[in-house]
């Protein structure tokens, strides 16, 4: 699967012929948004990235995502993260029962395990979804609903359970009696069928009820009536079966999900001094004895080695950082840190920086594009755009990588071991050879040959612009004879 499971999420494959439904053709108007409500981003991927994570961990047959709303957003972008997933739409939204009919059609399923779970559930686990479905496998139940007990059942579907506690219906808040409504069991929206017993319920579901919908947790009851087995398998952890339905909700999740994932990475060996203000998003990979320090965002696929340690108040984006590598007051994006290399205090890293092993970027320094060889310095206010530094060479404090023209943008070479001078401006495309040194306040636009000093500018002139005083007005001769002089 193309989906990276969460740390500590990969799964033994689901032994049997598993589809896994995913709902996600909803609006989302309370998130007032132009974005699709399960594109809505936490911890570094849409919320519906997250759950393609979790089904993706079983290894399903296949994944069916049901679209609808703002559909030209959502199915690219489901396609991006499974492209063997089978898309169906469902243009207009008449409830969880009828969309997975769509689903079930536009498989072709018709034996197995089906699995539905919703599009907007970003803290879903894959060892949850697997325990579930195995529970509903070695119970032989024809469905099985994910239950959970809460303290505040409010919106949610009413597990009702008869005398000998075996699952009657699900009745959804609207249809429920005062009686039902006091019930604390609840339906997750996540269930499991055989698919035989799904394909000849799912015609069998009306919409004469309160929203006018069809509802797939009217299966249950078909079910009973068959006389066939259901099941609700509690799920400890409430939490993962939550969906964010506006951007408060989003938030809470989105720090839930950062706690977990901060935590997670705590117990594989991590030091984490405030895990508060310690962001790590979910594909991020640290290795043990790495050491966060407060206010450090590592987001995208950042990759930080062995005892390195990295802010405080540091974001890095795409990063690899390598081990023992010290990054303090950075921002870094697409940026390779060599092993024991020093970054900061107050860098910024661009795009196709790749900073060698024990080399240095220092403070108000900015690279782009720039390939510093191991042991090299940069070490204050200077900006390196376009540039191959070599490995040893020392650039002098204040300089500029002049790489762009005007029209085309040019590469500097500075040589290996070569020592340049304060405030210099390098003129690309222009070359320093290896031990080469520049003067200070340099202008480089020749190539200059290794070993050379380069210097530019004229010769020092001192002009004594002393204002004259008093007692030196009698050798200044006929003072009236300097007027119009100045
Ligand atoms: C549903 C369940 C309810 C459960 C709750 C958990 C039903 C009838 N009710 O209620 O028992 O407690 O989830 O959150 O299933 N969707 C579609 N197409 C549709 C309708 C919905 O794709 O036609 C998707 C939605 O985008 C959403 C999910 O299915 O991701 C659940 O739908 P929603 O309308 O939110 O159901 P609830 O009323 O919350
Ligand atoms: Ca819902």
């Amino acid at each position: 699967m193309a989906v990276t499971p969460p740390p500590g999420d990969t799964l033994d494959h689901m032994a049997s012929d598993l589809t896994v439904i995913v709902l996600a053709a909803g609006g989302g108007t309370r998130m007032k948004s132009k974005t699709a409500k399960v594109l809505h981003e936490i911890g570094g991927r849409s919320m519906v990235g997250h759950v393609l994570a979790a089904v993706g961990a079983l290894d399903p047959a296949r994944v069916v995502a049901v679209v609808g709303h703002q559909r030209d957003q959502v199915g690219p972008h489901i396609q991006a993260l499974l492209p063997d997933v089978v898309l169906a739409v469902q243009a207009d939204q008449q409830g969880t029962g009828h969309a997975v009919r769509i689903a079930i059609e536009a498989a072709g399923t018709t034996s197995g395990t089906v699995l539905v779970a919703a599009g907007d559930t970003p803290l879903l686990r894959g060892e949850s979804l697997r325990d579930f479905a195995q529970e509903h496998q070695a119970a032989e139940c024809a469905v099985s609903v994910l239950s959970g007990v809460v303290d505040d059942p409010f919106g949610y579907g009413r597990i009702v359970r008869n005398d000998e506690g075996d699952v009657e219906a699900i009745i959804e808040e609207k249809d429920a009696t005062a009686d039902q409504r006091g019930i604390h069991e609840i339906s997750s929206g996540i269930l499991a069928f055989d698919a035989e017993f799904l394909h000849e319920a799912l015609p069998k579901i009306g919409n004469d009820n309160a929203k006018g919908e069809y509802y797939l947790t009217d299966t249950v009851a078909l079910a009973r009536d068959a006389g066939l087995t259901v099941g609700a398998f509690p799920i400890d952890d409430w939490k993962q079966t939550e969906g964010a339905n506006d951007r408060v909700q989003l938030s809470e999740l989105g720090r839930e999900l950062n706690r977990r994932i901060v935590e997670q990475w705590m117990r594989e060996g991590v030091t984490v001094m405030d895990p508060e203000t310690t962001w790590v998003e979910a594909d991020v990979k640290l290795a043990p004895d790495v050491i966060l320090l407060p206010n450090t965002q590592l987001l995208g696929a950042t990759v930080v080695g062995e005892d390195a340690v990295i802010g405080p108040d540091t974001s890095l984006k795409d990063c690899e950082i390598g081990a023992g590598a010290r990054v303090v007051r950075a921002h870094g994006e697409l940026a390779v840190v060599g092993e024991g290399a020093n970054v900061g205090p107050f860098a910024y890293l661009r795009p196709g920086t790749e900073l060698g092993s024990g080399a240095k970027i220092g403070t108000f320094v900015e690279t782009k594009n720039a390939r510093i060889g191991a042991g090299a310095k940069v070490p204050h206010l200077s900006y390196v755009g376009d540039a191959d530094i070599g490995e040893g060479a020392n650039i002098g404090a204040g300089t500029i990588f002049a790489n762009y023209d005007g029209t085309h943008k040019h590469r500097t070479t500075v040589g290996k071991g070569a020592k340049t001078g304060a405030n210099n401006t390098f003129v690309a495309p222009v070359t320093i050879g290896d031990g080469a040194m520049t003067g200070g306040g340099a202008v480089v636009r020749r190539d200059v040959p290794p070993g050379n000093l380069a210097v530019s500018g004229g010769p020092q002139r001192n002009l004594d612009r002393r204002v004259p005083r008093e007692t030196d007005a009698a050798s200044m001769g006929d003072s009236t004879d300097d007027e119009g002089e100045s």
